[in-house]
């Protein structure tokens, strides 16, 4: 098994773990909301997001203990995401990994709550006073950024500017601020949460995993929308289609599919500079970069 494979293994399996131990220790008084909850966090998802925490982390000799709880807190940011892009005031889909979506699992107001319930759950876990983290001006400060990457001034801005794009056509710069936005932001807090719990980190470092995120975050999101033409509901599980069938602002949209294409090569081409001059073994990220541009799904 190759190194990347191997690792994106060992990452899955252990934020699978602590996200299933959370649900065996809870108890809830709303039963059905905790099943909403564990729905949409335990039923699949590729875990990219964690893996860029442990991934950067483990580059940077950060012990993986301490990178559990921003690896959990930034995937269930990434849930309530999922769970109220899918809703039909947003993007309306009904399918999501292969299986109905939150609001048509269960129904619309639960899917609201369970988003509105993850979002809390990811700053309870990354302020909780007995977290291994052990540094309180740590914790603060990866709240902090947690919350600039997920609020106005990172994904729910980029979620407004796609639904302010559709049925009206975008400059190319005004198209990569929303997609920096929407998704870019969480793959390049992931990355700057893991530099956070480094000891004496090289300012230098810090700003050139931030262009490997920034790059790959928006990679991330091209991908994402070539493969809502060119991918299978089967393969993709979501619907194909779904973002012409609402006249979305994307890359193949503004480009053409080749150009987005080529436009993704030039992406990865960046992220993999932006590693060059980093004095650790960044093979992990690298390999990462092209698993994200070549992914089917
Ligand atoms: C889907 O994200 C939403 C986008 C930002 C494109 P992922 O493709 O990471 O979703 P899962 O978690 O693997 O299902
Ligand atoms: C969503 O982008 C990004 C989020 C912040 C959830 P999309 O709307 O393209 O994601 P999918 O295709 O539904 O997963
Ligand atoms: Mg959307
Ligand atoms: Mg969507
Ligand atoms: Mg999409």
């Amino acid at each position: 098994m190759n190194p990347l494979v191997q690792n994106q293994k060992r990452y899955h399996l252990r934020i699978d773990n602590l996200l299933n131990q959370y649900f065996v220790e809870q108890t809830s008084a709303a039963p059905r909301l905790t099943q909403a909850m564990q729905y949409v966090l335990l039923n699949g998802g590729k875990r990219t997001r964690p893996f860029l925490v442990y991934a950067t982390g483990e580059m940077l000799s950060v012990p993986l203990e301490k990178l559990d709880v921003p690896a959990f807190a930034v995937e269930c940011i990434h849930a309530y995401s999922l769970i109220h892009d899918d809703l039909p005031a947003m993007d309306d889909d009904e399918l999501r990994r292969g299986k109905p979506t939150c609001h048509i699992a269960f129904d619309e107001a639960t899917a609201i709550l369970a988003g509105d319930a993850l979002q809390t759950l990811a700053f309870d876990m990354l302020a909780s006073p007995d977290s291994v983290i052990q540094d309180p001006s740590k914790q603060l400060k990866l709240v902090k950024l947690l919350a600039e990457a997920s609020g106005i001034h990172g994904m729910c801005a980029g979620q407004a500017l796609d639904l302010a794009a559709t049925d009206t056509p975008i400059s190319q710069s005004e198209l990569q601020q929303l997609h920096n936005l929407k998704t870019g932001a969480l793959f390049k807090v992931s990355v700057s949460m893991a530099t956070i719990l480094a000891d004496e980190l090289d300012p230098k470092v810090t700003q050139m995993l931030d262009q490997y995120s920034q790059a790959l975050g928006l990679a991330f999101q091209v991908q994402d929308d070539i493969l809502d033409i060119v991918g299978d509901s089967d393969v993709i599980g979501k619907p194909q289609g779904s973002d012409q069938a609402q006249n979305k602002s994307t890359y193949p949209s503004l480009l053409g599919l080749e150009g987005a294409k080529t436009y993704l090569q030039q992406l990865h081409q960046q992220a993999l500079h932006a590693l060059d001059a980093l004095p650790y073994n960044t093979r992990l990220l690298r390999e990462f970069s092209d698993f994200v541009v070549n992914r089917r799904f």
